[in-house]
């Protein structure tokens, strides 16, 4: 008998009592090598003894202190930590606790600055279908997972979705992936001419797809066109790094990739790695200045904002990330990991395509790889494959939805940045047993 309301509520999960390097242990003493980093948390790994040793370090010292009476060294050298290494043009900081709280920062900081510079009129937001953003109202709003937010449409703020970049099922056979790229730029500026431009806040993104749609990146030249469309029409562009960011792709930032940076950019989980709960919203200079020249303050707070146990726990991790030169090795494992994916699933029947990008790699289930056809959403396969991995001693994080938000299925793959060759041969071989109990079952 549980007195928690678990996210299954007549699922058993089992009890994870400790954890270390890339493993969990559950209470009956079962070892799961964490392929997943949780949902693309764990960057570390876990208990890493120099993230645990700046916590206890700020324990000691201070707790909480509340933003409205004080800042603290944390959330001043974390800042200063991360505008350092920020993509151009950002260069201040806004602390939350998660990624959706991010988001809703995001959107409301994008509209207050339009009615800062006097352009009040300006109130839609433009997202793309078979994305996530976050699970609060306003995130799940421009979020494009259909059934997530079919039961809440009364409750959400209007929204406007053009396409996700999704070469697998919708390049055309005869198309450049540059055409491709510019297609979806004009499909984005037709909506924004439909809505009037002047009528428009934001446009916003995820670098690479994760939870909706398993590592999906998009295709060369189409975040430099929809850069292009933000600019010329005064948008602005907010970038959800939340599960891309922060080292996941091989690079500090997935946008750095793309050559763009952003107006608005949310990060959050590998930020603080799971020691803590922390999210963060990067702003640019304009933004920024324009707050400070008007009304002087951003109308959005919580109380847990800045939490300096947070911010110690980010610090750390981001400079253990950086002393320990663990993007390369994301960059170079997680090109081991794509090479042994595709040798174990390139043929595979049930497997119609593998992509990703650094130690963030995703496989696409179909029932048929000819037509791409999905499997009978009924089978519930991406559970399957879900309870097969953890019978097997595996976390992988697997979702539905995947094709058109409602039929689909993948599994996505974000071991942490200590992952090593051994431990990513186990992980593919782990997984490929797991699927092919899914799909036989
Ligand atoms: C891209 C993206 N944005 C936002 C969120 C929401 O983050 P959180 O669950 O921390 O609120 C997620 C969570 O998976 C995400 O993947």
């Amino acid at each position: 008998m549980t007195h928690v309301l678990h996210r299954s509520i007549a699922h058993r999960y089992p009890v994870a009592v400790s954890g270390r390097g890339i493993f969990i242990r559950d209470a009956d003493g079962k070892d799961y090598i964490d392929a997943s980093g949780g949902a693309a948390v764990s960057c570390l790994g876990h208990s890493h003894p120099d993230v645990l040793a700046a916590m206890r370090a700020q324990l000691d010292t201070l707790e909480y202190a509340h933003t409205s009476f004080f800042t603290t060294r944390a959330a001043e050298e974390l800042a200063e930590d991360l505008v350092a290494h920020a993509p151009a043009g950002l260069d201040h900081v806004f602390y939350v606790s998660g990624g959706s709280e991010a988001i809703e920062a995001a959107l409301k900081l994008a509209r207050q600055y339009f009615v800062e510079r006097g352009e009040p009129q300006r109130r839609y937001l433009v997202a793309r279908r078979q994305s996530y953003h976050g699970i609060t109202a306003g995130a799940l709003a421009i979020g494009g997972r259909e059934w997530q937010r079919r039961d809440f449409a009364p409750l959400l703020i209007e929204t406007h979705h053009v396409s996700p970049v999704y070469a697998y099922r919708e390049q055309l056979t005869e198309e450049t992936p540059e055409a491709y790229a510019e297609r979806l730029a004009r499909e984005l500026e037709a909506k924004v001419d439909e809505l009037g431009a002047k009528n428009v806040i934001a446009f916003v993104a995820e670098p690479v797809v994760g939870a909706t749609m398993g590592a999906v990146p998009a295709v060369p030249g189409y975040f430099k066109a929809v850069r292009r469309v933000c600019d010329r029409h005064g948008i602005l562009l907010i970038l959800d790094e939340v599960m891309c960011g922060m080292g996941r792709t091989g690079t500090l930032h997935a946008c750095e990739q793309e050559g763009i940076s952003p107006d608005l950019m949310a990060i959050a989980k590998g930020l603080g790695g799971g020691f803590a709960p922390i999210g963060a919203l990067m702003l640019s200079g304009k933004i920024f200045e324009t707050l400070a020249q008007g009304s002087g303050a951003f109308q959005h707070s919580h109380t847990y904002t800045g939490h300096p146990l947070a911010c110690a726990a980010a610090l750390a991790v981001q400079r253990t990330i950086r002393r320990d030169d663990l993007l390369a090795n994301v960059r170079r494992q997680g090109a081991h990991l794509e090479r042994r994916l595709r040798e174990r699933f390139g043929n595979h029947p049930f497997v119609g395509d593998v992509r990703g990008r650094g130690l963030f790699q995703g496989l696409e289930l179909v029932a048929d790889r000819g037509t791409k056809e999905p499997f009978d959403p009924a089978r519930k396969i991406n559970s399957r494959v879900k309870h097969e991995a953890m019978a097997r001693g595996l976390m992988v994080y697997p979702m539905g939805g995947t094709a058109d938000g409602q039929r689909g299925d993948h599994v996505l793959l974000a071991p942490p940045f200590i992952i090593d060759e051994a431990a990513i041969d186990t992980i593919v071989d782990r997984l490929g047993d797991a699927v092919d109990a899914a799909v036989a079952g």
